[in-house]
């Protein structure tokens, strides 16, 4: 794999970007927002609650109306196989004065909407779901009050719905996160002028923990002002290439402007630790979402071990990861990864399967598997779940096979990543 690419824009932050560009007064612009169906998920659910969305070029426009205005539907809102547009979206309707449905796709109607659903009851909203706690969700929102909340589940998605509804909130939202998780809604907020504070105790790091304080973030009713969002390129889409360039030999990749906040990079931090060598160049834009351009050349890993509050730093890119490890020397480890089953697929089940149907040597656990490896791929059958991640990771673990691999709903990549199979076939040299 050799070249220059870039990839995709990043979905997290632009969900962010529409859903606090409508809460906002004035324009946002956001450049080089991502272009899969998440975030035209997103784009679409607020479409239909008012928000004057637009496209020009490189540059969507919306249009803010302001924290307390948007407008009622009597059509049910559709977040597709978008858990990020579900629950940050829940956060937002939770202030609105009406009902709204919001439901999505067969994947996304399994996943536990009940860690939302109870930090927006404490602070006033009515919330009904089904009665295993699933979409969909009939949410009636109205005035809410701030309450103190310890996330139990290490979920930024749960840690934005709160911080978004603190927003048409009386008083002090304050939330406790005990593990770390993506910052882009703090960054975004703040940089939107939210009155928003996050006091962090220290983090301590030894060589397979990193141990770190409780960090608070709160945040009071108030203003937002629109502005300009330059989207980095996904740092969890470049890491399908990032895994490609080191695995295949003699591979020499640039991956050109991608978005390196440290609350998105622990992946790197894992294949350094594995023995990779990914040098990180051209910073730019650090005050605000850093970006950097990446150069990931062809080497040998090691196994590794990770576990507890590593986690959820890298949870988007554990299906490439145990592709890595089938590759590497030794015992691979990923343990207190729970999470993993509540994504848009079971991905310790899809995982397991899809690499001991390709000869790979894995022991499920509840909370995660061990790989050993090295083994010698071979071409499979393989099921992507409906899963963009599953599919992706095989598509790279396909590349390391001995004979073809067939991933069947491959298309499902376009949720995260339109365009990844032509840019794989164009970088890879036979
Ligand atoms: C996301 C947070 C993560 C991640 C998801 C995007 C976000 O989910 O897996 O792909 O944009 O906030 P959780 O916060 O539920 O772990």
């Amino acid at each position: 794999m050799r070249g220059r690419i870039s990839v995709p824009g990043d979905k997290s932050i632009s969900h962010r970007a529409l859903m606090l560009g409508a809460m906002a007064e004035g324009e946002t612009v956001i450049l080089g927002m991502a272009p899969g169906e998440d975030v035209r998920s997103t784009q679409e659910c607020l479409q239909k609650i008012g928000v004057n969305i637009q496209k020009q070029n490189r540059a969507t426009r919306v249009r803010g109306r302001g924290s307390a205005d948007l407008k009622e539907t009597e059509s049910v809102l559709d977040a597709g196989n978008s858990g990020t547009t579900m629950r940050l979206l829940a956060g937002i309707l939770a202030t609105q004065n009406f009902i709204t449905t919001v439901t999505g796709d067969v994947s996304l109607r399994r996943r536990p909407m009940q860690r939302i659903i109870e930090p927006l009851t404490q602070m006033g909203a009515k919330i009904t779901a089904q009665e295993n706690g699933c979409a969909p969700l009939a949410i009636h929102g109205g005035k809410l009050r701030g309450i103190h909340y310890k996330l139990p589940v290490a979920s930024a998605q749960v840690k934005s719905c709160v911080l978004f509804a603190g927003l048409g909130a009386t008083g002090e939202t304050m939330i406790e996160e005990p593990i770390p998780t993506r910052d882009h809604s703090e960054r975004m907020l703040l940089r939107m002028g939210a009155r928003l504070a996050v006091s962090s105790n220290q983090l301590s790091v030894n060589s397979d923990r990193l141990s770190v304080n409780n960090k608070k973030i709160s945040i009071r009713a108030g203003r937002l002002e629109g502005c300009e969002i330059d989207v980095p390129g996904d740092f969890s889409s470049a890491a399908f290439f990032i895994a490609a360039a080191l695995l295949l030999p003699q591979s020499e990749l640039i991956i050109e402007n991608v978005g390196v906040n440290p609350t998105r990079t622990a992946f790197l931090d894992v294949a350094r630790e594995m023995g990779a060598e990914v040098e990180i160049i051209n910073w730019r834009n650090e005050s605000y979402e850093p970006a950097a351009d990446l150069i990931v050349r062809h080497q040998t890993l090691q196994g590794i071990q990770i576990f507890g509050n590593r986690i959820p730093l890298f949870i988007d890119e554990i299906p490439i990861l145990a592709v890595m490890a089938a590759q590497a020397e030794g015992e691979t480890h990923i343990r207190e990864a729970r999470e993993l089953r509540v994504k848009e697929s079971d991905r310790i089940t899809a995982l397991v399967r899809n690499l001991r149907a390709m000869g790979a040597r894995v022991e499920e656990l509840p909370d995660g598997f061990v790989i050993t490896g090295p083994t010698k791929l071979r071409g499979a059958e393989i099921d992507s779940f409906g899963d963009h991640r599953i599919a992706m990771a095989f598509a790279i673990a396909g590349l390391l096979a001995d004979s073809p691999t067939t991933i069947d709903g491959a298309d499902c990549a376009d949720i995260s990543f339109p365009g990844f199979f032509e840019l794989l076939k164009k970088k890879c040299i036979s």
